[in-house]
């Protein structure tokens, strides 16, 4: 018989560096007034020199691993979602398998951006229900402001660093994920890249110097899309797990902007006290927004047995997703 999917466990961690708005004031011509009004972002947290993506990691999956009453041994997959991996080869799931001591696990990373989790989510979901592995880690983690131009003032003031954790493993009828669902559409390369260090253009003192090492990004190209997207895709998989809008009870989106959150839940339909939101304090942390937001939740007691949860992606590829979850 098929197995349902479902987290049992959740972590997630942060560097202890904040950056606020003053301090990004003091670096590019901005303005707290601005960054609020426009995203909603007051303070981000941002990695010391030294510190790396798999770190974060591993210290979110510890803590899911721990939750869910298991040993690191007992995990068969580790997927990383991450963007900004500590190095092109190996794959920072098989670094944080390294730090864990997943002795059995085979560990890998998901490039899919500020959908990642959402990916992850999906593939592990198939993998478990038809019995190709047991216990799963589903990590989002990023350490965007080392991929960040710190002159860019479009891109700078809305990332920042995290990591959170799932623990998937088979769960009761009825429960876990009911419906999931991701895509893409690369035709939208350009609105969100860093061209820079791969088998395009290398790196060169040219790449260097066009700073093509770095996240360049078409924010208001993307702010339509990604609120249409996030939509639709939520209500498509509503609708196929049989549940409408009123029957959610939470609404987790990908942390992009206060803005974009808010336009999506008017398009749903649903009222701001169904819609998370912790953007003021971590600002846009790419695929590790939607497991920290989640476990914020689980530990707050704002998500309890029973609840029924809608998870949405937007990021660049472009790449979106949704999934509605039963704790
Ligand atoms: N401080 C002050 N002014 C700024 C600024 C900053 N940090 N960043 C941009 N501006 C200026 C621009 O230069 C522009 O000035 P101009 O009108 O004189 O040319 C003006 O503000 C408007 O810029 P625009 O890019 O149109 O602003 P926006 O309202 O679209 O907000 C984002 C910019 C990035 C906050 C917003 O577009 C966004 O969040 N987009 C989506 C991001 C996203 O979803 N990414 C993918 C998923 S992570």
């Amino acid at each position: 018989m098929a197995n349902n999917a479902g987290i049992i466990g959740m972590g997630h961690a942060f560097p202890e560096g904040i950056l606020t708005n003053a301090d990004l004031e003091k670096i590019v011509e901005t303005s707290d007034e601005w960054i609020t009004s426009r995203t909603g972002i007051k303070q981000r947290h941002k990695a010391a020199e030294g510190e790396y993506t798999s770190q974060f990691g591993t210290k979110a999956a510890k803590q899911a691993i721990e939750r869910a009453g298991l040993q690191p041994e007992d995990i068969d997959l580790i997927v990383c979602a991450t963007t900004t991996p500590d190095q092109i080869m190996p794959s920072t799931g098989a670094l944080i398998q390294a730090q864990l001591g997943a002795t059995n696990a085979a560990g890998m990373d998901i490039f899919a951006a500020c959908s990642g989790f959402l990916y992850g989510l999906t593939m592990v979901e198939s993998m478990i229900r038809t019995g190709q592995i047991r216990n799963a880690l589903v990590i989002g983690a990023e350490v965007l402001t080392k991929y960040v131009d710190y002159t860019d003032r479009g891109t700078c003031v809305i990332f920042g660093d995290g990591a959170g954790a799932a623990v998937l493993a088979p769960v009761a009828e009825g429960k876990g994920i009911l419906a999931t669902k991701i895509r893409s559409d690369g035709r939208y390369e350009e609105a969100l890249y860093a061209p820079g260090g791969g088998t395009k253009l290398g790196t060169t003192h040219e790449t260097i110097d066009n700073r093509d090492h770095f996240f360049k990004m078409k924010g208001n190209e993307l702010f339509k899309v990604a609120v249409r997207s996030m939509a639709e895709i939520s209500k498509e998989m509503l609708d196929k797990a049989g549940y409408s809008v009123e029957d959610v009870d939470l609404v987790i989106p990908h942390q992009a902007n206060q803005r974009i959150t808010d336009a999506v839940a008017s398009r749903l339909g649903v009222p701001e006290e169904k819609v998370y939101s912790n953007i003021a304090e971590h600002g846009n942390t790419s695929s590790a927004s939607i497991p920290i937001a989640l476990d914020e939740c689980l530990q707050s007691g704002k998500i309890k047995e029973g609840s029924l949860v809608l998870l949405t992606a937007f990021g660049g590829g472009v790449t979106w997703g949704g999934t509605v979850i039963r704790f």
